[in-house]
């Protein structure tokens, strides 16, 4: 797969998700979606199932984390909705990751691709010393996490578009960058801290970007994807 802009669906239900969708039903390529804990959690795999009949390629963003057998049947599950991207929390281990992977893997060799999370934007350097008593610097966290998912055999990470370049100078050109936090040079931030254009993620060679909001909540959705595009890929 090459380079792709990701639309975030956070809807909270089946109806707002295709009266969103259907505005792209005249793209020739039907855009590329992520699936979160929300709506997934609302609507179960029927939703996975319908969007991917209807021809867009999905990532299904809900971050397993338990022990290896759990997140290996778990895997298996998954990988049978024939999504094209799913994820983990690194911090499940090497064995977990490893596990996952196992069950990822369709009887024909096939499987999705599977990025991890390392640590969450949400967490700074301070709940990451009181709460979960890691010392390092969370930079360095980050690059060890992505680290030890590649060594386990991951496709790649999610991560801030302000870490991609470092973790592919870590991890490797081929290993995948998948970067939400994006937004447009005159767009609406919200509640994201760090973000970066599509036009500059694409130079500091994120392969995938995530865009929820300023695509979502755009007066014209299709515009804003396709401007996106063109910023990113082109
Ligand atoms: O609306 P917005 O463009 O901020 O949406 C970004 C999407 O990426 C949301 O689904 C959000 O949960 C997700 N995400 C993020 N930051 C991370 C990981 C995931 O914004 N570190």
């Amino acid at each position: 797969m090459g380079k792709d802009v990701i639309i975030a669906c956070d809807f909270a239900s089946a109806e707002a998700t295709f009266s969103f969708l259907d505005k792209f039903a005249e793209l020739p390529r039907k855009p590329f979606v992520k699936i979160g804990m929300e709506l997934y959690y609302a609507e179960g795999p029927a939703i996975v199932r319908e969007i991917k009949r209807r021809g867009h390629k999905i990532f299904l963003d809900l971050k397993l984390h338990d022990i290896p057998n759990t997140v290996k049947k778990a895997m298996t599950v998954l990988s049978r909705l024939d999504v094209d991207i799913v994820n983990l929390h690194a911090a499940g281990t090497t064995a977990m990751m490893k596990a996952a992977l196992e069950g990822l893997t369709r009887e024909d060799g096939t499987r999705p691709l599977l990025i991890a999370v390392t640590q969450l934007t949400s967490t700074d350097q301070e709940a990451l010393e009181r709460d979960i008593l890691i010392e390092k610097p969370i930079d360095e966290v980050v690059m060890h996490y992505a680290l030890t998912a590649k060594n386990a055999g991951l496709d790649g990470v999610v991560c801030s578009p302000l870490e991609a370049e470092k973790v592919h100078s870590v991890c490797g050109a081929e290993f995948l960058t998948v970067t939400p936090g994006i937004r447009f040079a005159d767009g609406a931030v919200g509640d994201q801290k760090r973000v970066m254009t599509p036009a500059a993620a694409n130079k500091i060679g994120s392969d995938y970007i995530v865009v929820g909001r300023p695509v979502t909540q755009a007066e014209d959705p299709v515009k804003a994807y396709l401007r996106c595009v063109a910023e990113f890929v082109d």
